[in-house]
């Protein structure tokens, strides 16, 4: 096995619009894709097997009836949600059944309490990621095991847990003994935010000085930047802010020392702050 690297994106839904209805080059969207271009040409040189992909469910697959904190695609293909609008015409996503069963049962005897599950339909926070790296495919040029934490329902995971998670998942892929272990290449990939506040009295908030912060942290000082409390997430960078600890996820799964690729600001794609970041191994 082979980590090929980590990727950090936002997932805003109307990104995934504009891919789908072709507005990609109006004159709203093309600063935009302009500047993910160049992550797209780091992902198809990459061209990793498996995406380990952490994402939130935004009530689409989980109701408020039953919220894991953390849970794992075991399936073999998981099709897009319907969020209101039909289903967006994307391919299905193929998992990879064998690395997901061994990556559940070494993060549950690792003592992460992942929640199974075999049945999944995805929505805008793991499919539009997908065509932020790939566009348009007919496939999805990568398999795909989601991993999916509850940032919806008070109380979610610490940043610290998820940076812990990550670490986790790394050991986990290090003894992964399949088939096609001898050759497989993985990237992990966290999503969400940037900064973002979608209802109430400070819908609109974005937060430039906040988010490039934050990722300044995640590359050089993890072990610091992952203690930051919820209640920092919430004021500097609104209510939704806080999917950004699912990048601490990704960032685990890398060494300590990692090496800054790429990364992307823009303001605005729908009211957010949306951010994209690429990291290598320094060793590598
Ligand atoms: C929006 C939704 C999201 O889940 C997100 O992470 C960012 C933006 C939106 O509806 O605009
Ligand atoms: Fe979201």
């Amino acid at each position: 096995m082979k980590l090929v690297g980590g990727l950090g994106t936002s997932h805003v839904p109307a990104v995934g619009a504009a891919i789908d209805t072709g507005q990609q080059a109006d004159p709203y969207w093309a600063p935009y894709f302009e500047k993910i271009e160049p992550a797209r040409r780091w992902v198809a040189d990459a061209d990793p097997d498996v995406c380990i992909v952490v994402y939130n469910d935004h009530a689409s697959a989980f109701s408020l009836e039953l919220v894991p904190t953390f849970a794992i695609g075991v399936g073999s293909r998981f099709g897009p949600a319907d969020e209101g609008y039909g289903a967006r015409p994307v391919p299905d996503v193929e998992g990879h059944p064998e690395l997901a069963w061994h990556l559940a049962e070494s993060l549950i005897l690792d003592e992460f309490d992942m929640t199974i599950v075999a049945e999944l339909e995805v929505d805008h926070g793991l499919t539009v990621p997908l065509s932020v790296m790939y566009d348009q495919p007919d496939r999805w040029p990568c398999r795909v095991i989601p991993i999916c934490v509850n940032v919806v329902q008070y109380p979610p995971p610490t940043g610290k847990r998820c940076h812990e998670l990550g670490r986790a998942i790394r050991r986990a892929l290090e003894s992964y003994d399949g088939e096609d272990a001898a050759t497989l290449t993985v990237m992990v990939v966290g999503t969400g935010g940037m900064s973002h506040q979608l209802q109430g009295e400070r819908a609109g908030l974005v937060n430039p000085e906040f988010d490039a912060a934050f990722l300044d942290q995640l590359v050089a000082e993890p072990e610091q930047g992952r203690l930051r409390p919820h209640v920092e997430y919430l004021r500097e960078a609104g209510s939704e802010g806080i999917e950004l600890v699912m990048w601490y996820v990704m960032r685990g799964a890398l060494d300590d020392d990692v090496r800054e690729v790429y990364r992307q600001y823009h303001v605005p794609t729908s009211n957010t702050g949306n951010g994209l970041i690429v990291l290598e191994n320094a060793g590598d």
